[in-house]
């Protein structure tokens, strides 16, 4: 069966995107085995350094793999292959590495990854669609159709593809949400944040999916257990997205902080050595999601590690 597409995203920024597509990266690697496929729609290239280091993301590149390479094939009018582009084995933890050795490894992390040069050549790329009366609905649909090809061959390796979308409507970032089959928002219990989530889900119901609330999962991040935050999550549970899945509120934690901040490949060996303090957040969240995954594709996962 061929992967089910998730897009983590939201419009408003720094609410947690792409420590949550990390998070349930390694979640459902590490606890249900899954094969799992990041890639990183977004310039500035966060997930995929808290996956392959700052210097990672730039030897990717400099291997000619990332999706600014891809969108340079794009330009270039070349056929869509995505395979190229991936760095296989984005793996840190030695519990997924390990069993390796003995061919019986059982979960996996690969990344199509991100890299600054992406905001550049997407800009030089809707410079010269619209110098020739392109619009950016055309662009969007256009790379939307571009990626939807590059990914089909490969999408039964792999168990699901989390799509990691910057915080604004750019053209490559609609394309994403364009091609995925389920939404995964992160919000912040404050006003702000509920406030960019409310305006996010109409767009998307709108334009993108009028069905958002069937294949919508949120997910309460950065949680400070403040009557106020109480009341703002509970506001969001029970009356703005009272229809859509809800996964678990994940704490605000310094914990996160450090599983994120990867400066160096042994900065940290296995899932407990990286998570600390914040495991069972983790597992619950991949626990949750794998519900939601069932729920929409009829398959089932059990649990490889506890
Ligand atoms: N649960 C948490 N506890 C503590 N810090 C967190 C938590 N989740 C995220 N952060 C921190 O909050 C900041 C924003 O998180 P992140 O980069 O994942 O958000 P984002 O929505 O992807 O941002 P952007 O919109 O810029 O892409 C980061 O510094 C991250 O480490
Ligand atoms: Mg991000």
């Amino acid at each position: 069966m061929p992967a089910l597409t998730a897009a983590i995203a939201n419009l408003k920024g720094g609410v947690g995107k792409s420590t949550t597509t990390v998070m349930l990266a390694d979640g459902l690697a590490h606890y249900y085995g899954m094969n799992v496929l990041v890639i990183d729609l977004d310039p500035q290239a966060n997930s995929s350094q808290m996956l392959l280091t700052e210097r990672g993301v730039q030897a990717a590149s400099d291997q000619g793999k990332g999706t600014h390479h891809l969108l340079g094939d794009f330009v270039a009018g070349k056929p869509a292959a995505a395979a190229p582009f991936i760095m296989p084995n984005a793996v840190t933890l030695e519990e997924l590495r390990l069993a390796e050795e003995h061919d019986e490894r059982l979960g996996w992390i690969s990344s199509l990854p991100a890299h600054p040069q992406l905001r550049l050549r997407e800009l030089g790329l809707e410079e010269e669609w619209y110098s020739k009366a392109g619009t950016p609905t055309t662009l969007s649909d256009a790379l939307a159709a571009y990626f939807r090809k590059a990914l089909t061959p490969i999408l039964p390796l792999y168990d699901v593809v989390l799509l990691d979308c910057p915080p604004h409507l750019s053209p490559l970032a609609r394309a994403g949400l364009a091609l995925a089959d389920v939404f995964i928002t992160p919000t912040i219990a404050d006003s702000v944040s509920t406030w960019g989530t409310k305006q996010f889900s109409e767009w998307v119901g709108k334009f993108i999916a009028p069905d958002l609330p069937k294949r919508n999962f949120v997910l309460i991040t950065r949680f400070r257990d403040t009557k106020y935050a109480r009341q703002v999550a509970s506001d969001l549970r029970e009356i703005y997205l009272k229809d859509r899945w809800f996964g678990p509120t994940i704490p605000e934690s310094v914990h996160v902080l450090n599983a994120m901040d990867r400066a160096a490949p042994d900065s940290y060996n296995t899932f407990r050595g990286k998570y600390a303090g914040v495991t069972s957040d983790v597992r619950r969240l991949a626990e949750r999601f794998t519900d939601f995954m069932s729920q929409r594709t009829g398959a089932t996962w059990q649990k490889v590690r506890d």
